[in-house]
């Protein structure tokens, strides 16, 4: 059988999502290129398998997918079990998978919203558009929304090791992608008010399959690597 493919690049947040779970449950997986310079991820062969325009497409057989956190959930389903990762939380019950579930929606809803405009003002936007300007105030009224945030994730941390229990989920590794760009910034010491976020943090980024997947993620940018994809 051939290989699940992830059509997109390494380095972009999505892409990097999905590459995370395939990283943890240690499945085979071809990674296919898309010149998003060049807009290749806006034209036919791409809208064919993401009919939004946006990376990353993934097939495996048949089945095609697109929405990061899906198909995320679709490749622990596949092969968590084989790779002993309960990243779910089925094995502890409909209580279990509700704490992933729940602290999923947290990232999406509370913690992805603070973060990541920090991320495109300081990151995103300038390596897009060559010379765009950090809009200072949009990045002053996100840190007061993510310190916030990061206050009730070090209350919740006081409690267990990681945001769903003990034991690393889905909830925790969704973190990664903008936390990693956002820890490439002159705001990272942000964390560093917040001792039990920042261990739980190095904690995740110890993780080998994790280390794998950042590499291929830049931690300093500038509009002249654009002509190397
Ligand atoms: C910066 O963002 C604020 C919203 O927080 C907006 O009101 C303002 O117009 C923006 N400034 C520039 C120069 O774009």
């Amino acid at each position: 059988m051939s290989p699940m493919k992830v059509f997109g690049h390494p380095m972009l947040t999505n892409v990097a999502r999905v590459l995370l779970f395939l990283e943890e449950v240690g499945a085979e997986y071809e990674l296919v290129p898309v010149d998003f310079v060049a807009g290749e991820h806006k034209k036919p062969q791409h809208l064919q398998l993401n009919p939004f325009g946006k990376m990353p497409g993934f097939q495996d057989g048949d089945l095609v997918l697109f929405e990061s956190r899906a198909i995320g959930k679709y490749i622990i389903r596949k092969y968590g079990g084989t790779a002993g990762l309960d990243l779910l939380g089925e094995n502890s019950g409909i209580e279990g998978s509700a704490m992933v579930d729940l602290w999923t929606e947290v990232e999406a809803q509370e913690y992805y919203p603070a973060i990541a405009p920090v991320v495109f003002e300081c990151i995103i936007n300038p390596f897009i558009m060559g010379d765009a300007e950090t809009n200072q105030s949009v990045v002053d009224e996100s840190l007061v929304r993510l310190r916030g945030v990061l206050g009730i994730y070090e209350a919740r941390l006081e409690k267990s090791s990681y945001l769903a229990g003990d034991s690393i989920s889905f909830a925790d590794l969704n973190h990664i992608p903008f936390t990693f760009y956002f820890m490439t910034t002159q705001y990272a010491s942000v964390f560093d008010e917040y001792p039990k976020v920042k261990a739980w943090w190095e904690a995740i980024m110890a993780r080998p399959a994790v280390q794998r997947v950042c590499k291929n993620m830049p931690t300093q940018f500038s509009v002249g690597m654009r002509a190397a994809f």
